[in-house]
């Protein structure tokens, strides 16, 4: 990803080669603010307060934040102690348990110095991987998009997504934007209507924030302005990321997807998922087992904004409390089809068959 031109990935190893830096999310876009992590605890409050998200990042995050705690103390029960402190950061996601597994796993082969190097290594991997699944993503979405141009004879493509599923919810690339990014750089005439995502507004924050920067044209909507938009042909693709698939098929993602989805229904409008392999959820049959995160009411009671004086400033919009929770299910019969690393699994009948697809 480039910001105003730079190269970053969203989250690196520091020089000393075992911090490591990630972007304070909650300051985008008005500032771009690196934070260093370097200990186990600082990685956990990091997910759990927002300051990095998106569930493959998270497990990047959470892997890391292993590997950190191992530094300090490699013993088994430190292990298993900072092990369950990640875990219980947020609890939608699968990545970020997949990558603690994965680390876990690669550490308890050795002991001492060589336990932290094979958590480092992993950890390493993961963001390798994470990129590579990415960047493959977009090679199998971009025929695709291609392919829809040309149907509508060249004319404009207008793709709507919901929150943040771009590089910032990755390690690189991001999922539905990487064959964004890939179709735009290839000269499809695209235009991405961008869900602002209540409550936390990941869609108007970041998403809007990483089109600008790679100069793909968009305009942010209301959370409520999507079925409209469908209704009048303004909509040719949902493409949406998600937090965890289940053997089913059904799609956990940010709250407000599952709405998208019933209207995208209604009016043929094809609804598709970005799917990493790290975000199936293998060991569970179906959407509604999925555990949602009940987030604090404040999300939604205040907002952040920037006042003209140009400050950062946090307004009260309502004099109830409310509540907040930050997932929903959309099923398997609603999606067009998912677009993972490995080619597009199209609509799904049955669980076996989205399983043997995924495998
Ligand atoms: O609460 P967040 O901001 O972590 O939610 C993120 C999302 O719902 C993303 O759309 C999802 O993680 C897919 S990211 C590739």
């Amino acid at each position: 990803m480039k910001i105003e031109g730079v190269h970053y990935r969203s989250i690196e190893l520091n020089s000393d080669g075992w911090s490591v830096r990630i972007f304070d999310q909650r300051k985008l876009p008005w500032e771009l603010v690196h934070v260093h992590l370097t200990e186990a605890r600082q990685a956990a409050r990091a997910i759990s307060e927002m300051w990095t998200r998106g569930a493959p990042l998270l497990a990047a995050v959470g892997a890391y934040g292993l590997c950190l705690a191992l530094r300090d103390d490699a013993s088994d029960e430190n292990l298993e102690h900072a092990y369950d402190i990640l875990l219980a950061t947020r609890p939608t996601a699968i990545n970020l348990r997949w990558a603690l597994d994965e680390v876990a796993s690669a550490a308890k082969q050795f002991q001492g110095d060589a336990r932290v190097k094979a958590a480092y290594k992993r950890a390493g991997e993961i963001c390798d991987e994470d990129v590579e699944i990415n960047r493959n993503i977009g090679l199998n979405g971009l025929p695709l998009l291609r392919k829809m141009s040309k149907d509508k004879g060249g004319a404009t493509l207008n793709i709507l997504t919901h929150c943040n599923a771009g590089w910032l919810a990755t390690v690189d690339y991001g999922t539905i934007t990487a064959p964004i990014y890939m179709a735009h750089d290839a000269g499809i005439d695209i235009h991405v209507w961008v869900d602002e995502t209540r409550p936390r507004n990941q869609g108007a924050l970041l998403t809007a924030y990483e089109l600008q920067q790679h100069g793909v044209p968009h305009s942010v909507i209301s959370d409520n302005a999507g079925g409209h938009l469908m209704q009048n042909g303004k909509v040719d693709l949902c493409l949406l990321g998600t937090d965890r698939v289940t053997r089913n098929g059904d799609v956990c993602n940010k709250i407000g997807t599952y709405l998208k989805a019933l209207a995208a229904h209604d009016n043929n409008v094809p609804f598709y998922i970005a799917l990493p392999y790290p975000t199936i959820d293998y060991s569970m049959e179906s959407g509604d087992l999925i555990p949602i995160e009940n987030r604090d009411g404040r999300e939604v009671t205040h907002m952040v904004g920037r006042c003209e004086k140009g400050k950062l400033q946090e307004f009260q919009i309502t004099l109830s409390s409310a509540s907040n929770p930050a997932f929903d299910v959309t099923p398997a019969r609603l999606i067009t089809g998912y677009i993972t690393e490995r080619g597009i699994i199209e609509k799904v009948c049955d669980n076996q068959e989205f399983m043997k697809m995924a495998k």
